[in-house]
This record gives structure tokens, C-alpha cells and sequence, in this order.
């Protein structure tokens, strides 16, 4: 088993192994795991293409060393614990082996289908166990998986399906989603229109809810798996073949298929689980993230089932029926650790603590929040009414391409300090440059998060763009890998992030692209141009606020505008973008050179009307002054 991290001491003695010899650091763990054959070299990189290869030429399967390596020990241990949406339905437990055994028989439907090697299969499904047996039968036979959160359109399916050029999606009926019942194979119908290279669409009946089967195209999950075998000879895989692809917004309008591959992501997703968690036997770990995102691959799937671990997958959301289902699901299932988002904790605490009221939470171990910074307030109420004082809270800084958490306290042995993701984990070695491109050492110094060294999860690729990719991340730094994000160094050398640095906003902890919203705005037939900002918001963190250019106004004025614009936006690319305020301007405040001024817009958004910094270049200074009266409250 992954090597665990004890002591204060033992941090910092890791620590510095790993920057003295990543090499040999990262050896030593992937020791731990079941190769067919060993690595000739650890590592091989530079960050100028970039290229970054770890355990080069070694091969494995990455659901042997969940399963084969697993089942001596826990054959009838508990794997997955399923807790569906409605309280009163009945759970679903699946111990090692019954995981094993339909990953297997799903892992032979695949092949039945048609699906090879390095096949892409999108993965589009609510939080239900075949989510999980789908992804891992893709690693089995070696194809790759790209999974797309249920909350997105059609619209934006259809875009990832296109990127990838899969072959086959994996769906459902319908989903449940607190009151609500999404009609997902409709919307991947809708998507399907426009993408020729499907071949086949595959459904598990969830709702029983009434649909269309296309005729020669769409097959039940329970009849393809009909009569299979549930054993299943794994494919060898290359440790650099590609274990999934995932889509993150970027500061341009098209979303980034980020490409992980198997042998380093699966080395980093169990150490990190294991160290940062500090995951015992038998433990019950609790990630409340959706598996559409990168949280729920890292630590609902691949870390805690790496690491043998008891993971609980919920089906539901934190306020159906009530604000104590999250509290409901620790008792009922004596939960030790859980891992949310500070968006969640800040609107459950406007519920109140009645909802916690008869809940026994003293299982609890450790408290994770991951997405954004986590404010001082959440941070109190976690640790005071979730964690009754005595469960420490590990922030963990890190993001889709991060592979990992990256950033961390690891619970019980780096001390916190509120809205500080405290210190790197071993093998990440962060550094502080400012803009021209110095590195800031020492203590008290501020400027972009940037890191010099490759570590195992780190991302390979954007699927089809390598450009993008050094362009986006290893460009604007020379030989450093960018991360987007600000941050501080404080003078216990302890890092506290500062927020994003680009056009990129977090919103309720999910990652969205200013420039990704405003192309979706524009696609309004009125709407001649607009410019989308992020300001400070309660409960999500940060709110969207867009400010809309049109042409004309419509029969139902600046309302009609207004929430046909939302509609647009939920409708092209889901209901997380959809802008919490418009407001109808009649011109974006530019500089003579045509650029928007957003940092303007930012401060009117903030309703922070100081300091609007040099606007000599403004075109029309007096817009500005318009655009604060005009501004949505
Ligand atoms: C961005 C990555 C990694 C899973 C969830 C989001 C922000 C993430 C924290 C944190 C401050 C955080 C960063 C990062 N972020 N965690 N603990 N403290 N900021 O993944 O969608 O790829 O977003 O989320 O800005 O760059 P993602």
C-alpha cells in the first residue's frame, strides 16, 4: 500500500526527498502497485514542447491495481456505497469482487460493441453505480473515457463529442436530482444530431420514464450485458496511454479536453488520497463532488478504490429533502471523512443548524473543501457544528489539470491556519514568480503560482490542440508550468490562494470561462456584444455578471432581453453558466485600441466604485459613469 505520512517531522523529511530526487521519490511509491513490467526510466521531460513522461515503458492496467491487487485482502470488503437520491430507496453496496465482476461483464459488453484500445466512450450519467462500472470498463479494455456532467446542454455534449470523435456514449433514461427528473437521453438525442461518429448509444434504465430507442443505434445497459461473462482478461496499457479525457473552461471560448494518462495519475491519485485524507482501513470516505468533475475521478473513483478504500457515492444533492441530508448520509453510514465544496458549507449554514440537530456526526475524522478559497466564516461553521472542534480541516488547493491535490494541509499533521491551503505535498514543488517572470523567494511575497517540476498527475496534453496546451500553461512563464491562479506566501511560508489571475471565474467551485459565457451570449439575435464578469457572491463565491450590448431591444424590453439571454445561456451551455445579472448596456467601456476594460467592469460588478485605476485610455471616459447608474443590484 501507498506509503502514509505520520508525523509533522515525517512531512518535512518526505518533503525534501522528493525535491532532492523526484526521481527516486516517486519510485519508490509506484513501487506499491502491480506493473506487468517496471519502468526503464522514471522520468523524462522538458516543459519547453511540453513533454513530460513518467515511468516510461512501463506497463500495467490501472484496474488490475484496483481489483487483482486488491482482492487477496478484500475480496468482501465493501468498495462502492451508493446512496440514491430519494432517502427511503434502498442503498446499494458493492463489495470488491460484485465491482469486479460487473466492471468485467460491462468491460465484455464494451467489446461486444465494438470498443478497442484507445477507443474514446463519453461517459454522460447521473451519480448511479453503472457511472462507475462504465469508466472503469473503459480503462479495462484500454479506451478511453471522457466524462460529461449530466448539468450540461446538448449543446455542449454535442461540442465534446465532436473533440473527441468517440464512438460510443453511455447514458441513461432519465436522472433524479432532488425534486427534479432530468430527461437526459432527450438531451443526448438533441446532441446527437450533429455528431457522425457516434456508432452507438448505451442506456441504463433509471427512472423507467418513457424515451425514444433508435432503432440499430441505442441498447439497454441490461440487455447488452445479457448472458456476458463477468470475468475479463485486462488490456496491457503503456504507463503514458491515455486514461481519460476531461473538459475544463479556459479563458477562450472553447473547452480544454485535458489528457491524463494511466501510470502517474494512478501513482498520484492514491498517494495524495491516502497522505492528505490520512485514510485508514476500513474508514468510510464521503466525496460529495459529481464524477462529471475532476474531484469525483480523483476521490470518489481512482484514489479510494487504489487505495482500497470504502468510498460512498450519492446520488443526490445536500438540500433534498432538507439541508441535513449531507449530515443524514455521515450517520447513517458512519462517514469519516468528507470532502465538499466551501459553496456548499456557505449555503448550508443559511439553512441554520436545526438540520444538524439528532445527527450523530462524531464518526467524523477529517473535514476536506476543495474549489475555491474556503472563507473564514465557512471555515468556523465546518469546523465548529460539522466538526465539533475536534476534525481537522484539510483546504486542498489543485485543479483538473493538477491531476491531484497539489496543495494541502494533510489532516492532523500540517497544522491550519483558515483560508490557507497551507503547504505543497511531497513531489510538488510550487514557486512564486511576479509578472516579469522572477521567481519571489522567501517568506511575505505574492505574485503567479507557477510550478518548476513535472509531478506524476500532472495533465499530458489538450486532446487534439498540443499548442493550446503549451500556450495556455507553459508559455507565459518560460519553462514553468502556469497554473492561472495568485497566490501568497505568508511569513510561516505558509501559500493562501488568491483567486484566478485570467478570465476564468469560479463559480460555486465549478471552473467557467468568461469568454466561453459571452460566445454564448452572443449567439442572441439581438445581443451585438458582451462582456462577462465575475463578482464577489455570498453562497457561489463568485457571481456572473454580464453586461449585454444590443442592437434593438425586443417587444419585451430590457426584462425580455434580460431572460432571454439567460435562457440562451442555460441552453447553450448549461444551467452552471447562467449569468446571475444582465444589464442592457449601450456601449462596453473600451480603450482607443478597441480592447474592452474589464477591470472596470469588474469594479462596477463588485459595486466598488474606487479606484478605477488609469482610464486615460478610456474612448469614452463619461460611459463609466452610465454604465454604475444602470448597474443590477
Ligand atoms: C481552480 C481549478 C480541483 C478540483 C476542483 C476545481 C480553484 C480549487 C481551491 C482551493 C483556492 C481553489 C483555483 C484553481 N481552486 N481549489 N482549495 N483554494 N482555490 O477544479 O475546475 O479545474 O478549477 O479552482 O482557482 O485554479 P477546476
Amino acid at each position: 500500500m501507498v506509503r502514509k505520512i505520520t508525523s509533522l517531522g515525517g512531512y518535512i523529511h518526505e518533503y525534501q526527498k522528493s525535491v532532492e530526487n523526484p526521481k527516486a521519490f516517486w519510485e519508490q511509491q509506484a513501487e506499491d502497485f502491480y506493473w506487468r513490467k517496471k519502468w526503464d526510466n522514471a522520468l523524462e521531460w522538458n516543459f519547453e514542447e511540453p513533454s513530460v513522461n513518467w515511468f516510461v515503458n512501463g506497463k500495467l492496467n490501472i484496474t488490475e491495481n484496483i481489483f487483482e491487487r486488491n482482492m487477496f485482502l478484500r475480496k468482501n470488503q465493501t468498495a462502492i456505497i451508493w446512496e440514491p437520491n430519494k432517502p427511503d430507496e434502498e442503498s446499494i453496496t458493492l463489495t470488491y469482487e460484485e465491482l469486479f465482476r460487473k466492471v468485467n461483464q460491462f468491460a465484455n459488453a464494451l467489446i461486444k460493441i465494438g470498443i478497442e484500445k484507445g477507443d474514446r466512450v463519453i461517459i454522460y450519467m447521473p451519480m448511479i453505480p453503472e457511472l462507475a462500472i462504465a469508466m472503469l470498463a473503459c480503462a479495462r479494455i484500454g479506451a478511453i473515457h471522457s466524462i460529461v456532467f449530466a448539468g450540461f446542454s446538448a449543446n455542449s455534449l454535442e461540442e465534446r463529442i465532436n473533440d473527441t470523435q468517440a464512438k460510443l456514449v453511455i447514458t441513461s433514461d432519465e436522472a433524479f436530482r432532488g425534486n427534479k427528473i432530468i430527461q437526459i437521453k432527450n438531451i443526448v438525442d438533441e446532441a446527437l444530431v450533429d455528431c457522425p461518429c457516434v456508432k452507438n448509444v448505451v442506456v441504463v434504465k433509471r427512472t423507467s420514464g418513457k424515451i425514444n430507442m433508435k432503432d440499430g443505434r441505442d441498447v439497454w445497459w441490461h440487455d447488452v450485458i445479457k448472458g456476458l461473462s463477468e470475468e475479463n482478461e485486462s488490456v496491457e496499457m503503456d504507463s503514458e496511454d491515455t486514461l481519460f479525457i476531461l473538459y475544463t473552461s479556459g479563458s477562450t471560448g472553447k473547452p480544454k479536453g485535458i489528457v491524463h494518462s494511466i501510470g502517474g495519475y494512478m501513482v498520484y491519485s492514491a498517494y495524495t488520497f491516502k497522505n492528505v485524507f490520512q485514510y485508514s482501513d476500513n474508514d468510510v470516505f464521503f466525496c460529495t463532488a459529481d464524477i462529471g468533475w475532476i474531484t469525483g475521478h480523483s476521490y470518489i473513483i481512482y484514489g479510494p478504490l487504489l487505495c482500497g478504500a470504502k468510498t460512498l457515492m450519492f446520488e443526490g444533492i445536500p438540500t433534498y429533502p432538507d439541508a441535513g441530508r449531507l449530515w443524514e448520509i455521515v450517520d447513517k453510514y458512519k462517514v469519516n471523512q468528507i470532502y465538499t465544496a466551501p459553496t456548499a458549507i456557505r449555503s448550508l449554514i443559511t439553512y441554520g443548524e436545526s438540520y444538524l440537530e439528532n445527527k450523530d456526526l462524531s464518526s467524523l475524522k477529517v473535514l476536506g473543501t476543495v474549489g475555491e478559497p474556503i472563507n473564514e466564516e465557512a471555515w468556523h461553521w465546518y469546523h465548529d457544528h460539522i466538526g465539533k472542534g475536534n476534525c481537522p480541516i484539510v483546504d486542498t488547493w489543485w485543479q483538473t489539470e493538477t491531476g491531484g491535490i497539489s496543495i494541502s494541509s494533510l489532516a492532523g499533521i500540517i497544522p491550519t491556519k483558515p483560508s490557507f491551503a497551507t503547504l505543497p505535498l511531497p513531489g510538488f514543488q510550487p514557486v512564486i514568480l511576479d509578472n516579469n517572470g522572477n521567481e519571489l523567494s522567501g517568506r511575505n511575497v505574492e505574485g503567479n503560482l507557477c510550478v518548476k517540476f513535472p509531478w506524476p498527475g500532472m495533465l499530458r496534453t489538450i486532446y487534439g490542440d498540443h499548442k493550446r496546451c503549451k500556450e495556455t500553461y507553459f508559455s507565459k512563464f518560460k519553462a514553468y508550468y502556469f497554473t492561472g491562479d495568485g497566490v501568497k506566501r505568508d511569513e510561516d511560508g505558509y501559500y493562501r490562494l488568491l483567486g484566478r489571475v485570467d478570465d476564468v471565474i469560479i463559480v460555486s467551485g465549478h471552473n467557467l470561462g468568461t469568454a466561453e459565457i459571452e460566445n454564448a451570449i452572443n449567439e442572441h439575435p439581438l445581443v451585438h456584444e458582451s462582456a462577462v464578469v465575475g463578482y464577489s457572491h455570498e453562497i457561489k463565491g463568485q457571481g456572473i455578471y454580464a453586461f449585454v450590448v444590443c442592437s434593438e431591444l425586443s417587444t419585451g424590453g430590457e426584462e425580455g432581453i434580460r431572460k432571454s439571454v439567460i435562457k440562451g445561456v442555460t441552453k447553450i451551455i448549461g444551467p452552471i453558466a447562467k449569468p446571475d445579472k444582465v444589464q442592457i448596456v449601450k456601449e462596453l467601456p473600451k480603450t482607443r485600441s478597441g480592447k474592452i476594460m474589464r477591470r472596470i467592469l469588474r469594479k462596477i460588478a463588485d459595486d466598488d466604485f474606487t479606484n478605477f485605476g488609469d482610464t486615460s485610455t478610456l474612448l469614452d471616459p463619461e460611459l463609466v459613469e452610465i454604465i454604475i447608474k444602470g448597474r443590477v443590484k
